[in-house]
């Protein structure tokens, strides 16, 4: 596993919140139609193509590991947060949650049908998506589908990426133009995107990219 200041900073905050976040946020979807119709719309071109298993990355307390395999696919989770990885565990036996980090996933090339990363992307610094979204392309196979979910911004700065209080650890929003560039960039072609407005109680946009693996090069 790459390891990074960054990343231990994630780690820690959310090993000491994983309890009070899986009361709040258990299935982050739930209760919100455009993102369940989203999450199950992936699930079936992820079905249709038969490229392999998702991997729910940043899975967190592990829901929307649980409804993915509820839609029909084979999931597993994984998170850099052992503390998210043990309450995971305990609430969904039947399921693969693994310890690691997107930065150097421990998963094979081209062998999986799909990638769920949803608010996860938020907490890698800027200059480090890069090395993501090649490993987003890397573990996909050809015809695999990656869907993603993060706080939005129309900001058109160099970086596009505006920093916020986030309550649990540093945080990233991203234009959602930036986010399908680094797609764009690590081989995969966009299949559709989704700006949603606050909600209520949300302060920000909601940014959703659906890309997906080229099967020819
Ligand atoms: C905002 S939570 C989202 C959790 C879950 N996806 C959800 O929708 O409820 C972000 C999660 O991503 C994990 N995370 C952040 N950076 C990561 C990385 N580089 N590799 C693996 N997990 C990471 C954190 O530990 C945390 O559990």
């Amino acid at each position: 596993m790459i390891e990074s200041s960054s990343l231990d900073a994630t780690r820690a905050a959310y090993d000491a919140v994983a309890p009070r976040y899986a009361e709040l946020f258990r299935d982050s979807v739930e209760g919100r139609p455009l993102d369940l119709a989203l999450v199950t719309a992936f699930a079936e071109l992820v079905r249709a193509a038969g490229a392999g298993p998702v991997a729910d990355l940043g899975c967190g307390p592990g829901g929307v590991t649980a409804r993915l395999a509820s839609l029909g696919v084979t999931a597993f989770g994984v998170d850099a947060s052992p503390a998210m990885i043990e309450l995971a565990r305990r609430e969904y036996p039947d399921l693969r949650f693994d310890e690691g980090s997107m930065l150097a996933l421990d998963i094979a090339d081209g062998t999986l049908g799909g990638v769920l990363a949803w608010y996860s992307i938020i907490h890698t610094p800027p200059e480090d998506l890069p090395v993501i979204f090649a490993e987003f392309a890397r573990v996909l196979a050809p015809g695999g589908h990656l869907l993603l979910g993060f706080f939005a911004t129309d900001d058109d700065s160099p970086h596009r990426a505006q920093p916020f209080d986030h309550k649990v650890s540093l945080a990233h929003r991203l234009s959602i133009d930036h986010v399908a560039d680094l797609a764009s960039k690590a081989g995969l072609t966009e299949v559709a995107r989704l700006r949603r407005e606050p909600g209520d109680n949300e302060r920000f946009q909601h940014g959703r990219l659906l890309a997906r693996k080229p099967t020819e090069p």
